[in-house]
């Protein structure tokens, strides 16, 4: 007998739909699943084998045939247990297969008959939704709730393989995704909530540049020598940001649920996300990639902080295949099954010293490397890629009057309030563009937005010829010109913000 069971399974973040057709006939006992790569068809076959006894029922001593169709399509994971159990227990009449058509499942069996959680629910119940809303789609119990972030998706929870029976022999009713309150939005405080910006002491300057940053979502390089709180700083600019919204919770969510990161309490990431891979961590785990292509680093850090400390000593092609992430605010991941994209847009903070001493420059003690070295040191981060920071920040080491200072520093709430307002101009501004912060403009977007007056052109052109900044380093200033103007709540460009925005440009110049 034959029998047809509809499933899905997630590559990259595109949800793929696939028929688990199970075959039970007479003849020399045994058990092959096509479709599936090697090694996973093995194992596959024991769990389905060691679930279906443990469950209660007889695992037929027959000959049977799973394909998993269509052929072509590359299918990973464990997630296809549950629909070949079923089948094969409707191929031999032990459940009536009446109800089968109008669900889709997904699920890994233990060999104990428990429905094991999934990766990538979040985006199956996204196109399910759109694509088959009159289906019901049956997932692992503890992925319920993810699976309820979706409207108008009829999802259910199965915990076992005897629940899932029970209910499609109509003994049972499944747990549904309706039976979940709804999720609201409740801003988090994100891990490194207990972070404050008042317990930096002076570094005024950097302080100021990360308050840009967090306002129009721009990217900064701090510099200096040891010791000056450049890491201290850095960890601090999440406590700055606003709130995500609910389309940006969904988004970031989405992305760890496809990397199986989802926490098993926890189905909704609220807080912006910090990542800081260290600078051994290879360029697979940074950008993304991988036999089954997973997303790196750069997009689990969508909507928030990806965060590079000691910028040159990572990998050279790391540093390189960041270009993308940072022009396009996605990542491509090339491989044998085809290419995958996945969203990486951050705001991309980093620091380095500018020598390998770490003290060129600075007037408390005397760098002790040539010239060639500190040289050497700095070319390890390209041209392209420091043209594609928009600030470049110096964080000089602390004066001792800082030090002795008794004044109270300015908090990460206070800060924060001026963000929201520079958010919220933005926002008004760019209503009904795709654009969510200033960072975001394209080229062809300055005109129209950042309409600057004959003195701030005329200031440009000067940066322009004796900075000899790039053209992309002057689009990038008109940006940053626009935030500035944004915290000062100005309608228009000043000089003076324009002006502000260029020294951001200069260390560059003068280092490298
Ligand atoms: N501005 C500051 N206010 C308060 N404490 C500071 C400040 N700067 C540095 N510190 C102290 O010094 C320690 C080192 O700072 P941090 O690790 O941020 O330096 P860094 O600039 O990242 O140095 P490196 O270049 O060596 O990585 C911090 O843990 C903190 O205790
Ligand atoms: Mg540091
Ligand atoms: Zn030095």
């Amino acid at each position: 007998m034959l029998s047809i069971v509809n499933s899905c399974c997630c590559l990259g973040l595109e949800t793929h739909y696939v028929r688990v057709e199970a075959d039970v006939s007479r003849g020399l006992p045994a058990f092959n699943i096509v479709g599936l790569p090697d090694a996973a068809v093995r194992e596959a076959t024991e769990r389905v084998r060691g679930a279906i006894r443990n469950a209660g029922f007889e695992f037929p001593v027959k000959r049977i045939t799973v394909n998993l169709a269509p052929a072509d399509l590359r299918k990973e994971g464990s997630l296809f247990d549950l629909p070949i159990a079923i089948g094969i227990l409707a191929a031999t009449g032990q459940i009536p297969s009446t109800i089968i058509p109008r669900h889709l499942f997904v699920g890994e069996l233990s060999l104990d008959g428990t429905i094991c959680p999934s990766p990538g629910i979040l985006s199956m119940a996204g196109s399910i939704g759109k694509e088959h809303p009159q289906k019901i789609f049956i997932v692992p119990h503890d992925n319920l709730e993810e699976a309820s972030l979706i409207k108008g998706v009829d999802a259910k929870g199965a915990g076992h393989l005897s629940d899932m029976i029970g209910y499609i022999r109509g003994e049972k009713e499944l747990p549904a995704a309706a039976d979940i309150p709804d999720f609201e939005l409740q801003p988090e405080p994100g891990a490194a909530a207990h972070l404050d910006f008042a317990d930096v002491k002076g570094q005024q300057r950097v302080k100021r540049a990360l308050e840009i940053a967090a306002a129009g979502g721009h990217n900064i390089l701090m510099i200096g020598p040891p010791g000056a709180g450049k890491t201290l700083l850095a960890r601090r600019l999440p406590s700055i940001l606003p709130p995500l919204s609910r389309e940006e919770c969904l988004e970031v969510t989405r992305i760890y649920s496809v990397a199986g990161l989802l926490p098993k309490d926890h189905p909704v990431i609220r807080a912006r996300p910090f990542r800081a891979p260290h600078h051994t961590a290879s360029a697979v785990s940074i950008i993304g990639g991988g036999r089954v292509p997973r997303p790196g680093e750069v997009s689990f850090a969508t909507h928030g902080v990806l965060f590079l400390d000691e910028l040159p000593e990572y990998h050279r092609d790391v540093l390189e295949s960041l270009r993308q992430p940072l022009e396009d605010g996605i990542v491509t991941v090339t491989r044998a099954a085809g290419a995958f994209t996945f969203p990486a847009r951050f705001i991309f903070a980093a620091s380095m010293n500018p020598c390998p001493c770490g003290h060129l420059g600075d007037p408390g003690r005397e760098c002790i490397c040539t010239p060639h070295q500190a040289q050497r040191y700095r070319s390890r981060v390209s041209g392209p890629i420091l043209d594609r920071i928009d600030m470049h920040v110096e964080a000089p080491r602390l004066e001792l009057r800082d030090l002795k200072a008794e004044k109270k520093e300015e908090s990460s709430q206070e800060i924060g309030k001026r963000i929201t307002k520079a958010r919220q101009r933005q926002r008004e501004r760019f209503q009904g563009a795709a654009i969510n912060c200033n960072a975001e403009m394209q080229n062809h977007h300055l005109p129209r937005y950042c309409p600057l007056d004959n003195n701030a052109k005329e200031l440009l052109y000067q940066a322009f010829h004796k900075l000899k900044l790039s053209m992309r380093a002057l689009d990038r200033v008109v940006k940053i010109a626009r935030t500035i103007a944004d915290i000062a709540e100005s309608p228009r460009i000043e000089e003076i913000n324009l002006a502000e925005a260029i020294q951001y440009r200069c260390l560059d110049r003068s280092l490298w």
